[in-house]
């Protein structure tokens, strides 16, 4: 076969290697310190804090692949290039090389026999077409003319297109040049590009992130210049492959013969769609499930979509005509996700809790599925909109998602009284549902700075914890942080008396009082290990640590970022002390 994404990835992260980048890890899908997203959205995502001038243990130049999922594509699902979940290729510099080394880079690797060999012919450029915050990108465009691109195939286009970072919001951002695909083998490129045709694929992004976007909504220059890129595996190995449907190359081909052979359906034009949301809502589902940070279903949050995921899944595996009684299908999918990604061993070893948290979620929708189908039928006979007590019969008897219900109404032209849903969904509920991707209201820079605070409080929290308790033998087993609060999980057998609470509390605030500087190291890990700085249980290091101490009082391998001095932290109030799982405790905490 033609490149497969095995050797897609292998390549780049060689070729990066040879342009001397340290390769780093994945982050989890599901993000520890970040409360601006659900999931990894990006590869920069886990990387902001270096993006805004923290230093980097393994160096300023940087390259990985990194597991994303955006459901904000979620209805783009069905067509040939749009999936939610993706595999992302991204190579970093912060503060070290610009535009000239990352454009020269880019093209190197598309284009050049010895690596992906790409013919020039196929491919098409956009840079910045410049307004009143940041001028037109001439010298991005400059550096594709000398590499020898053709004038026609380089378009300006405006921030809408070609402007990576914080929309309405803080954060680092910058114009970025975007690399785009002819994707039809049987017509050839047009001269000139035009961006209104589609069969140019999007395949790579450069940003170049030099601003910040601070609250007044100003553009302020970065203390550095860091270039930020982001390459769709993907769609890169539908070019490789000669491919004009993403849905055809080796990482989506299985699972779509999968899905023909336990529904008894042959693909067709007609029910193409479906097969495609369910390859990839199969796909999502069971890297969510096995992820670090596992979720289950639920209805809040990261559980809500994967709950959308497997209960859409099921109700187009039905929309095929496939008994679904006692058939397990969501798990006949998930095993072969997770034969195909074999380069996540994680999955294989999560195998058993995915398919039982699949099972459960199919049991307990197909109790309600068929019967709810026929209730639906019922309301849409009486009109085409669907009213929002019909609409919350439907999520409360028989479990349809919001989304779903608009999508079965979508199908017959009717509507739904979705805003009405949400005003009698919160009378009933406690907890809001967040359906959308986006949680935080502030921005990235705003919420950075609200969990960096918690953060160190988490490292005060894990000593004081120790020290309370008289047991050195304390280790964080997991943490947890929003903009709100914190949440940090550590092995201990009973419950904290409500003295212990008190004084867990107060041991912080002293420290808090006692203004210590919190400073950074950057060592070796047997190095770390042997100062007897902390680690969390179960985490995979690299050679190389940053190691954070809190005056004498704590030391612990960590990524950052923290604050300077522990007097910026506030005051610390533990609000809850709970039981999370067999001998773990769980603190939730806020700073007032
Ligand atoms: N952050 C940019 C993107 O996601 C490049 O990685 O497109």
């Amino acid at each position: 076969m033609s490149m497969t994404t095995k050797e897609l990835k292998r390549k780049y992260l060689e070729f990066f290697k040879s342009k001397k980048h340290a390769i780093i890890h994945s982050a989890p899908l599901i993000p520890e310190h970040d409360p601006t997203v659900l999931f990894t959205t990006a590869g920069m995502h886990p990387l902001v804090p270096f993006l805004m001038g923290q230093p980097h243990p393994l160096g300023k130049r940087l390259a990985d692949v990194q597991k994303c999922i955006r459901t904000h594509d979620i209805d783009e699902v069905g067509d040939e290039t749009h999936t939610t979940f993706f595999e992302m290729l991204g190579n970093w510099s912060l503060g070290d090389y610009f535009k000239k080394e990352a454009i020269s880079w880019s093209f190197e690797f598309l284009t050049s026999k010895k690596w992906l060999g790409l013919d020039l012919n196929r491919l098409a450029f956009t840079c910045f077409a410049g307004d009143k915050d940041a001028p037109k990108d001439e010298e991005a465009a400059s550096i594709w003319l000398s590499l020898g691109v053709p004038k026609e195939r380089i378009a300006f286009l405006p921030k809408k297109d070609n402007w990576w970072g914080p929309a309405g919001e803080t954060g680092p951002c910058g114009p970025d040049t975007e690399m785009f695909y002819w994707k039809p083998n049987d017509v050839p490129a047009p001269k000139k590009f035009e961006q209104s045709d589609k069969r140019w694929v999007e395949i790579w992004n450069n940003v170049f992130i030099q601003y910040n976007k601070n609250k007044e909504g100003k553009y302020e220059l970065l203390k550095q210049k860091n270039v930020d890129t982001g390459l769709g595996v993907e769609r890169v190995a539908m070019a490789l492959q000669g491919k004009t449907n993403i849905f055809e190359i080796e990482v989506f081909a299985p699972i779509i013969e999968k899905i023909g052979e336990i529904s008894g359906v042959k693909q067709n034009n007609e029910n193409s769609r479906s097969f495609r949301i369910i390859a990839d809502h199969m796909k999502a589902a069971t890297f969510i499930l096995g992820d670090e940070r596992g979720v289950v279903p639920s209805n809040v949050d990261q559980g809500y979509i994967l709950r959308r995921y497997i209960r859409r899944s099921l109700r187009h595996l039905r929309l095929l005509g496939m008994d679904l009684t006692n058939a397990n299908s969501t798990i006949e999918i998930s095993k072969v996700v997770i034969v195909i990604y074999d380069d996540y061993p994680l999955l294989a070893e999560k195998k058993d809790f995915i398919f039982e948290e699949l099972r459960k979620e199919e049991d307990k929708f197909l109790k309600t599925l068929d019967k709810g189908l026929k209730e639906f039928k019922k309301i849409i006979e009486k009109g085409k909109i669907i009213s929002a007590k019909d609409a919350f019969l439907l999520y409360q008897s028989y479990g349809f998602p919001i989304e779903m219900i608009e999508e079965l109404a979508g199908e017959v032209e009717g509507k739904v009284d979705v805003a009405g849903f949400n005003k009698e969904y919160s009378c009933h509920q406690e907890l809001s549902r967040k359906g959308a991707e986006q949680k935080f209201k502030g921005g990235l820079s705003e919420a950075s700075e609200a969990t960096t605070k918690l953060h160190t409080a988490t490292h005060i929290l894990g000593e004081a914890l120790r020290k309370v308790l008289g047991d050195n033998d304390i280790k964080q087993k997991g943490s947890n942080i929003t903009s709100e609060r914190l949440r940090y999980d550590f092995n201990f057998d009973r419950k904290l008396t409500s003295e212990e609470v008190k004084a867990v509390e107060k041991e912080v605030n002293k420290v808090i009082m006692q203004k210590l500087d919190v400073k950074r190291e950057e060592m070796s890990l047997s190095e770390a290990l042997d100062s007897g700085a902390q680690s969390e249980f179960g985490t995979k290091y690299p050679s190389k640590v940053s190691v954070y101490s809190i005056g004498e009082y704590s030391k612990e391998i960590c990524m950052g970022p923290h604050v300077k001095n522990t007097s910026e932290l506030g005051k610390f109030k533990i609000l809850k002390e709970e039981s999370s799982a067999a001998g773990v405790r769980r603190i939730k905490a806020i700073l007032e």
